[in-house]
């Protein structure tokens, strides 16, 4: 039969049952329905009211300064039936050569508090390792609480913290960094 649909791309890394994919314009309709289903988490960062296509713009055109879009691999999150079930953002060589920037990690509210964030965490570190990554930073809301747990919890100590304004919301973040190292 002849193939009617752009191959997929091919899984970056896997955890259990979850493949964890690059993504791109093509997937921008449903990376926009995982933003209707995750509107708490871009309240919480941008304010009110939400835009779920602020997720298009993080996960496939935002980039910190000096940056291009070689550096960035915004990935998808794919369950056992292809559905888009969560989003990791990171940026190679952010702000260091070696340290690369988690810009966002975000599973839909139905997958989180399973352990499934620690997993693809576990997973994106093996990723990083290979290339040739040292460190991982990220900057973690002062609202988000349960982030910050997580992210305690994951090995990642407080490195500053810094004012910052995203869409109409200022908030201060907490800015983290772990070594990476197989746990
Ligand atoms: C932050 C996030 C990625 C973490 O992923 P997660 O899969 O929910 O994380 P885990 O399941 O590993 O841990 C979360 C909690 O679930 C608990 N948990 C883990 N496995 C569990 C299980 N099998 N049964 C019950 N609870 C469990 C953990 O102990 C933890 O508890 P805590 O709230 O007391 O810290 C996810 O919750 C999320 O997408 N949140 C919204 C977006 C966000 O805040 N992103 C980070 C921005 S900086």
């Amino acid at each position: 039969m002849w193939r009617t649909t752009a191959p997929r791309a091919e899984a970056l890394f896997e955890a259990g049952q979850y493949r964890v994919r690059r993504l791109s314009e093509e997937d921008a309709p449903r990376i926009r329905a995982l933003g209707e289903r995750c509107l708490d988490h871009l309240e919480l960062h941008y304010g009110s009211p939400p835009d779920p296509g602020q997720m298009i713009r993080d996960l496939l055109t935002d980039l910190p300064p000096g940056k291009t879009l070689g550096d960035k691999f915004g990935m998808g999150v794919f369950d056992g039936a292809e559905r888009l079930v969560g989003a990791i953002d990171v940026i190679r060589d952010y702000p260091e050569p070696r340290e690369w920037y988690l810009g966002l990690l975000v599973l839909e509210p139905g997958q989180r508090n399973q352990g499934l964030g620690a997993r693809l965490l576990e997973a994106l570190t093996h990723w990083l390792l290979r290339r040739d990554a040292a460190y991982l930073r990220l900057a973690v809301s002062e609202h988000n609480a349960p982030g910050l747990r997580f992210w305690k919890r994951s090995g990642f100590r407080p490195v500053k913290q810094v004012l910052a304004e995203f869409g109409n919301k200022t908030s201060l973040f907490h800015v983290m960094r772990r070594e990476l190292e197989v746990r």
